[in-house]
């Protein structure tokens, strides 16, 4: 009898392990079940943002703008007029790896879950500018339109490398030009919401 009871025990034992581990691994297999993700959602939790929304402004843009803005200019002095140019394919070179930069760096606004700043850095250096919590929820309420601005901001830059690769030099001067009203446009609205100065 008391050999029966080990016995019984034992399987007992043995079935309620054989239960638990089919459960076990019956919650495996049903786990993506159980949190429908779509494939873009699965993508989206693929991304690892790091650097703040500020930092892309003033470590990524600002640096791949300004060559490109700074490419041309006329300049006159009592000595006379100094005219700055691209002029060699080096040049025009290094102004499309700029361009390049700067079309992909929309897709870097826009990934969801990045901090416009670390908490100890303000972006706010006049009163009409808004700090990084204003401008977080400004981002999240208007979302579509904040890609909208970042998407601009990619056209503008995709016809600055069709200006560079035809190696037209009014046409980039005009392009800067578009450049500049896609990141004011950008600026006046989740930036700075409240400057009511002209902004054309
Ligand atoms: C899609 C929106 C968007 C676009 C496009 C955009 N910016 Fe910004 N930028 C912001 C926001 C929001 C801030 C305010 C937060 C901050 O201070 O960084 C900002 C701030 C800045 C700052 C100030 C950083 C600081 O706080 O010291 C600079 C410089 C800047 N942007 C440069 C640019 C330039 C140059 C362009 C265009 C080539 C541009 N941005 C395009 C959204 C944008």
């Amino acid at each position: 009898m008391k050999k029966m009871q080990r016995k019984w025990g034992f399987i007992a034992t043995l079935a309620l392990l054989v239960a638990t581990s089919a459960c076990t691994r019956q919650a495996e297999v049903a786990a993506p079940s159980e949190s429908p993700k779509s494939a873009a959602e699965v993508k989206v939790a693929d991304f690892k943002p790091t650097a703040t929304l500020q930092e892309i402004m003033l470590s990524v843009i600002d640096p791949n703008i300004d060559p490109i803005w700074n490419s041309i200019s006329t300049v006159s002095t009592a000595e006379g007029i100094t005219e700055v140019r691209p002029e060699t394919d080096e040049d025009w070179e290094k102004l499309r790896n700029h361009a390049i930069t700067l079309r992909e760096v929309a897709n870097l606004l826009v990934i969801p879950g990045r901090k416009v700043a670390h908490p100890e850095v303000s972006t706010s250096t006049h009163h009409t500018e808004l700090h990084a919590e204003a401008i977080e929820a400004l981002i999240a309420a208007q979302w579509p339109v904040f890609v909208q601005r970042a998407h601009a901001l990619q056209d503008a830059a995709g016809l600055a490398i069709s200006a560079i690769d035809e190696k037209n030099v009014d046409r980039l001067e005009e392009v800067g030009g578009i450049i500049e009203h896609t990141c004011e446009s950008c600026h006046s609205q989740f930036w700075y919401p409240d400057d009511k100065r002209p902004t054309n």
